[in-house]
């Protein structure tokens, strides 16, 4: 039976409390390492300097981009959820620095119901795909939202290549387990790996995209490097960071929050102002960086392009 703990989800209110007083010992570590008496620390470090960081060249744009204004990259890269480097917002930025380690080659394997399974070298990969640049919102479950400029290309256009036979009805996806780059594994939080699943058509939707950077730039460790999964019309916890797998399955994917609470992570999780989350209402959010809190629109306000998906389900028993 689950033991009910309060985890860094269950405190919406005091989100923006969090990043203040992150904000704060950011400052203080800043002051550290300026001092030079960073050595007196544990191992953790400021996220790899901006300007280290590889720049993606000649992006297509997007007409799925939204021309609202971008959260800026200070607080999309500070102010996180990735609970394998703890569940503090700040924690992912603190260490994750050195996340995913250079001297590993990541390899991602594609299998289950399809006809070209395969293990891909990263690079690899992404090889064949044209980089665009999707600037999508994000709504947490937790009830704030960010804007972002991902870059990243179809996922179904990789999903094509695999060729899924006809039993493939979902797609389950895996983040890396290795406790030793992803201290927050060795604590029972969730069950690791961490899992996610979209059914074969909302995987295979336009709108659904594998990313592997965001302004313009490579994924930060903290945002799911190298490559992760974003679907902008569900709660941000459908997409799931730094995959591993990609399985095509004929049996509904059980996610790793599904397995913690049923009732309170369903399998859609699409975003609903209408289907309260059992602690919380979902009506308003509140954009990173703003005062007032803002309606939740829809499907996140992607309702003409991912409606049709759900004709004649009723979406508060599919939550
Ligand atoms: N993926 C993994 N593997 N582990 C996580 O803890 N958190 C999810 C999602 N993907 C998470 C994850 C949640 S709750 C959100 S809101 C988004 O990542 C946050 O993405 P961001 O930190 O890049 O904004």
């Amino acid at each position: 039976m689950l033991i009910k703990r309060k985890r860094a989800w269950d405190l919406p209110q005091k989100e923006v409390t969090e990043y203040q007083v992150y904000k704060n010992r950011r400052q203080f570590l800043n002051t550290v390492l300026t001092l030079g008496v960073a050595s007196a620390l544990p191992r953790v470090g400021l996220a790899k300097p901006v300007d280290e960081l590889e720049v993606y060249q000649d992006l297509q744009s997007s007409p799925f981009s939204t021309d609202e204004k971008k959260t800026p990259f200070e607080s999309v890269t500070t102010y996180n959820n990735f609970y394998e480097f703890g569940t503090a917002k700040e924690a992912p930025s603190l260490y994750a620095t050195e996340f995913p380690d250079e001297s590993k080659p990541w390899r991602v394997k594609i299998d289950g119901e399809c006809d070209k399974p395969g293990v891909y070298e990263y690079d690899d990969l992404i090889k064949p795909f044209t980089l665009e640049e999707r600037i999508y919102r994000m709504r947490c479950v937790e009830g704030w939202s960010m804007v972002i400029p991902w870059v990243g290309f179809p996922l179904g256009d990789l999903l094509k290549r695999a060729q899924p036979n006809s039993k493939a009805k979902f797609v389950e996806f895996t983040t890396l387990y290795d406790p030793e780059q992803m201290p927050g594994q060795r604590r029972a939080v969730l069950e690791w790996p961490y899992v996610e699943g979209l059914r074969i058509d909302e995987a295979m939707h336009p709108l659904t995209i594998l990313s592997v950077g965001l302004y313009g730039k490579e994924l930060l460790g903290q945002n799911g490097a190298p490559i992760r999964l974003v679907v902008p019309w569900k709660y941000g916890f459908k997409s799931i960071k730094s995959i591993v797998r990609i399985r095509f399955v004929e049996d509904m994917p059980q996610s790793a929050w599904m397995k913690a609470n049923l009732s309170e992570y369903g399998f859609y999780s699409n975003v609903n102002p209408n289907v309260d989350h059992p602690r919380w209402s979902q009506r308003k959010e509140r954009r990173i960086g703003e005062f007032l809190k803002r309606e939740t629109l829809m499907f996140n306000g992607y309702g003409d392009e991912v409606a049709e998906l759900y004709t004649g389900m009723d979406l508060k028993r599919h939550y």
